[in-house]
């Protein structure tokens, strides 16, 4: 067994001795978006330091905890806090989490992010539903021996997102008279944010929304063959003739503020499954 796996399937023991019933999905909560833990009845709470092999967060508005608990009577495991690429972790330790979420018997993985705009019909806290996504991180993190025990080789990436997931969360909305957008999440390393002509490259290429996370997590997840939903809060536009000063604090500020009517979509959908 390599090392990694071992690591894995330890994180993942001690996980699963922490709960008191399987949880039937995983969430990533993003950049400014930690208030859904609101909505979780809390059954447990762990630092990530004491979790096996677990890295530790470093950045601002990432608070790093593990939580056990519920979310309308659904048993849940969110991840406050991720780790981002542009902090210096290595592919393996950004996608860690994701892999022990699956080892620890989660089959369906929920992400949540912040992201620049790059589509012109998007306004600053427009929430947007991701239907695809373009990785733009110069790297994989598949690359290296293939872990067969989570899947193929050369993996299949013609469905990432869920289109199940996606047509109830705009049903949801719906319902909820809550403005859902749709569309194509390009990640990408960060740390700086994009420079105009950057940002008019990214909406070339087919992008809608443009961020630091999420890619690679989503990759491995799938590989794993976990139930994908991803959705981002625009909180700054890319668009051209719009492109403004932006920094982390106003990023978190605008998450912030569009974080209940996400929050609302994802509780639903939760208990909806
Ligand atoms: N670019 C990259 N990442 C981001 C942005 C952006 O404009 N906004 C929030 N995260």
């Amino acid at each position: 067994m390599s090392e990694l796996i071992a690591q894995i399937n330890e994180a993942a023991a001690y996980l699963k001795s922490q709960f008191s019933e399987q949880p039937k999905v995983g969430i990533i909560l993003g950049t400014g978006l930690g208030g859904l833990v609101g909505e979780i009845d809390i059954e447990k709470s762990i630092d990530y330091k004491d979790i096996p092999h677990f890295p530790v967060s470093t950045v601002e508005g990432h608070s790093g905890r593990m939580i056990i608990g519920r979310i309308g009577g659904v048993p849940v495991l969110a991840m406050q806090g991720r780790f981002h690429f542009y902090e210096g972790y290595k592919m393996e330790q950004v996608t860690f989490p994701a892999r022990v979420m699956k080892v620890a018997g989660i089959n369906t993985l929920f992400v949540s992010n912040a992201s620049g705009g790059l589509n012109p019909t998007f306004k600053v806290g427009t929430i947007m539903v991701i239907t695809d996504h373009i990785n733009m991180f110069g790297t994989n993190p598949l690359i290296g021996k293939n872990l067969d025990e989570f899947g193929p080789r050369f993996p299949d990436m013609s469905e990432v997102y869920s289109k199940r997931l996606i047509k109830r969360a705009f049903e949801i909305g719906q319902k909820n008279g809550i403005e859902l957008a749709s569309g194509v999440y390009v990640g990408t390393t960060g740390p700086t944010f994009e420079t105009p002509s950057e940002y008019k490259m990214f909406r070339i290429l087919g992008g809608d929304a443009v961020g630091m996370s999420t890619v690679p997590e989503v990759i491995v997840a799938h590989h794993a063959g976990m139930e994908i939903f991803g959705i981002s809060i625009i909180t700054d536009s890319g668009v051209p003739g719009e492109i403004v000063e932006v920094s982390h604090e106003e990023v978190q500020k605008v998450a912030g503020a569009a974080e209940p009517l996400m929050t609302k979509v994802i509780k639903e959908l939760v208990e909806s499954l």
